[in-house]
C-alpha cells in the first residue's frame, strides 16, 4: 500500500468521521525537511469545524491513532507528523515492484470500457507536421496510460482523405503531373500541384469549376476521379507509414474522412428529422445560439458535405461500436471551438456518449525556430527531423561507446527517444521550439538521460552476475536510497494523475525523478560492494531498472541495456 493511504486511513481513524478519506489525503502535505517527517498533516485546518486549538487538535490525533507501520507520529505545533517505518516501507515497496515487474502501478480504474483515440490523422497529399507529431505521440502515450488505468484504448487515424481539395489535386494532376513524378515523389509533387493550381485560380477561376466538378464526380463514385484519389492515398500513406515504422506506432483502426462517405446521408436525414437544420445562405446548418456558438454548417449550397459533417458521422459510428467510456480526440488547441461545436450538435442530437466526448489539445511546435508550413517556401519535414536526430546520436554513441555492438539500433532508439521524451516532457498545452541538440544531450531534462540510467542500471545487474534478486527487509542505509524508494512508491499515483489530467509530462517528469535520485544514489553508494545490504541494493537497482523502462515505455520511447 502507499504511504499516503496508510496515513490516510490512520488519521480516519483517529478522527472519527469528522473528515472523508478524500478529505484528508487532499490535505496531505509534504514537509520541507526530513526532521519534520515524510508526510504532514495540517491540523489547523480542523480548529473552526471542532471549535479547538491546532495544537491540541494535532495532541488528541497524536493520542489517538494507531502507529503500526511508522516508525513514529508526531505533533508539531498544528501539524502532526508521519515518519514511515524506512526498512518496513523499502520492503513493501520493493516487493511490489518486483513482484509486479511492469505491472506494477496498473490500476482497473476504467474496467475495461473502451476509448477510441483519434490521433495523428494526417492529410493525404501534404505532408505530415510537427503538429501531427505531436497528436501522435501524445496520442500513443494516452493510449499506454489509459491501458495503465484499466480502459481498453482504440487508436484511430482519422486521415484527412476527403474534401474538396482533392477535386484542386486532379485538376493539378491531370494539367501537370505524370505519373512517374508521383511515384518518385509522391507528397513533395502532390503539394506541388496544389500550390501551383492555387497560383494559376487567381487568373484563371474556370479552375475552380473544374475542380468542384472533379470532386463531384469523386463523390459520385466516378471510376477515373476515385482511382486517382486511391492512388493518392495510397501513395501518401507510404510516406506516413515510414514514420509511424519509426516511432514504433500502431494503429488499431485506420478509419479516415473517406470511412464515413456512406455514413453521411444518415446523419443529415437524423438532423433533419429531429428538426436540427436550418437553412442559412442556401447552406444547412444546425443552430448553437443557445451554447453562444456559431452555427455548425453540415450541407454547404451546393449540398457538399464538410469536415464537420464527417465528425458528426465519426462520433455517431464510434458511439455505436464501441459504446465508449470517453470518445478522445488528440488535436491541437487551434481546433478547440471547433470541437465544442461538434459536441453540442451531438447533444442537440442526444447521442448517448455526447458528455463522453473529450477534446485533448495541445500547443504549437516550432523546430529550431522555425515554424513548419506546407503552402509557403522551405519546409522542415518531420522525416528528415527524425533522420537528423538518429544520425546525431549515432555520432554520439560512437565517441561514447565505441565498443557497442549494436550501435545502429540503439542509435535509433536513442535519436527517436529524444525526440519523442523532448515532446512529451512538457505540458501538453505549452508551445515549444525544438532544439534537437538539446533534446539529445545525455545531462539534463532529455530522454538520453532517462535512457543512460536504465543503461547503467542494466550495467550494475550485469556486473553483479546471476544472482537471485527478491525483495528482503534489509535495511538500506544509504539516505541516498530513501529518496528512490518514495519515487517508486509513487508511481501508482502518478498513473492516475496522468490520467486525470491526460498529461504524459506527468510519466515523463516521473522517470526524471527516478533517474536523478538513482544516478545520486550511484554516485554516493558502493553499489556492488560485498557486504551485508548488498542483496537489498540490487534489488533495489532492478527495481529502478524495472521502473525506468516502464516508463518510458509509457510514453513510447524505448530502453537499451547498454548505450
Ligand atoms: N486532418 C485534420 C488536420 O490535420 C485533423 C483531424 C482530427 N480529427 C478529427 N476527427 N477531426 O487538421
Amino acid at each position: 500500500m502507499d504511504y499516503s493511504t496508510k496515513v490516510t486511513d490512520a488519521l480516519a481513524g483517529a478522527l472519527d468521521g469528522e473528515l472523508s478519506a478524500d478529505d484528508i489525503s487532499a490535505k496531505l502535505e509534504t514537509p520541507k525537511t526530513d526532521a519534520q517527517g515524510d508526510l504532514a498533516f495540517p491540523a489547523f485546518t480542523l480548529a473552526k469545524q471542532l471549535h479547538q486549538a491546532p495544537q491540541q487538535i494535532a495532541a488528541d490525533i497524536v493520542a489517538k491513532i494507531d502507529q503500526t507501520g511508522f516508525e513514529k507520529v508526531e505533533a508539531m505545533g498544528p501539524y502532526v507528523n508521519f515518519f514511515f517505518d524506512k526498512s518496513l516501507f523499502s520492503a513493501e515497496t520493493l516487493e511490489a515492484v518486483l513482484t509486479e515487474g511492469a505491472d506494477y502501478g496498473q490500476n482497473d480504474r476504467g474496467d475495461g470500457g473502451n476509448v477510441p483515440i483519434d490521433m495523428s490523422s494526417p492529410n493525404i497529399a501534404k505532408p505530415m507536421s510537427m503538429g501531427h507529431l505531436r497528436s501522435t505521440v501524445i496520442g500513443n502515450s494516452l493510449a499506454n496510460i489509459l491501458a495503465k488505468n484499466g480502459y481498453h484504448p482504440i487508436k484511430d487515424n482519422h486521415l484527412g482523405d476527403w474534401g474538396t481539395q482533392f477535386g484542386k489535386l486532379i485538376v493539378g494532376y491531370k494539367k501537370w503531373g505524370s505519373e512517374e513524378d508521383v511515384k518518385k515523389d509522391p507528397i513533395n509533387k502532390l503539394v506541388e500541384y496544389y500550390v501551383r493550381f492555387h497560383k494559376e485560380d487567381v487568373e484563371h477561376p474556370e479552375l475552380d469549376d473544374e475542380a468542384r466538378e472533379w470532386f463531384r464526380k469523386l463523390e459520385a463514385g466516378d471510376q477515373e476521379a476515385h482511382d486517382l484519389w486511391a492512388w493518392f492515398r495510397e501513395e501518401s500513406l507510404k510516406e506516413f507509414e515510414g514514420v509511424y515504422d519509426k516511432l514504433g506506432v500502431t494503429f488499431d483502426t485506420y478509419n479516415g474522412e473517406a470511412f464515413y462517405n456512406d455514413k453521411l446521408q444518415e446523419v443529415v436525414d437524423l438532423l433533419k428529422s429531429d428538426n436540427l437544420l436550418q437553412e442559412s445562405q442556401g447552406a444547412q446548418v444546425v443552430d448553437l445560439e443557445k451554447y453562444d456558438m456559431n452555427p455548425a454548417m453540415i450541407l454547404k449550397s451546393d449540398g457538399a458535405t464538410l469536415y464537420m459533417t464527417r465528425d458528426i458521422a465519426t462520433a455517431l459510428y464510434r458511439d455505436r461500436t464501441y459504446h465508449p467510456a470517453m470518445n478522445m480526440y488528440v488535436v491541437g488547441s487551434e481546433q478547440s471551438y471547433y470541437f465544442k461545436q461538434v459536441k453540442a450538435v451531438l447533444e442537440e442530437m442526444g447521442i448517448p456518449s455526447a458528455d463522453k466526448l473529450v477534446h485533448v489539445p495541445f500547443g504549437l511546435i516550432t523546430v529550431n525556430g522555425k515554424k513548419l508550413s506546407t503552402r509557403s517556401g522551405r519546409i522542415i519535414l518531420l522525416n528528415d527531423v527524425l533522420d537528423d536526430s538518429v544520425a546525431m546520436a549515432k555520432k554520439q554513441i560512437a565517441e561514447k561507446n565505441p565498443d557497442l555492438p549494436n550501435k545502429e539500433e540503439v542509435a535509433k532508439q536513442v535519436g527517436v527517444g529524444a525526440i519523442v521524451f523532448g515532446d512529451l516532457k512538457n505540458d501538453r498545452m505549452n508551445n515549444i521550439d525544438f532544439n534537437l541538440e538539446d533534446q539529445l544531450k545525455f545531462e539534463g531534462e532529455t530522454g538520453p538521460y532517462v535512457q543512460y540510467a536504465h543503461a547503467r542500471a542494466e550495467s550494475i545487474l550485469r556486473k553483479a552476475g546471476d544472482v537471485e534478486i527478491s525483495a528482503n527487509d534489509n535495511q538500506i542505509s544509504d539516505p541516498e536510497a530513501w529518496d528512490i524508494i518514495k519515487e517508486l512508491a509513487d508511481f501508482p499515483r502518478v498513473v492516475e494523475l496522468a490520467l486525470d489530467e491526460f498529461e504524459p509530462s506527468d510519466i515523463a517528469k516521473f522517470s526524471l525523478r527516478l533517474a536523478k535520485a538513482f544516478n545520486k544514489y550511484y554516485a554516493h553508494s558502493k553499489i556492488l560492494a560485498d557486504d551485508a545490504e548488498r542483496p537489498a541494493r540490487l534489488a533495489l537497482v532492478k527495481s529502478v531498472s524495472i521502473m525506468l523502462k516502464e516508463s518510458l515505455r509509457i510514453l513510447g520511447v524505448q530502453a537499451p541495456d547498454e548505450m
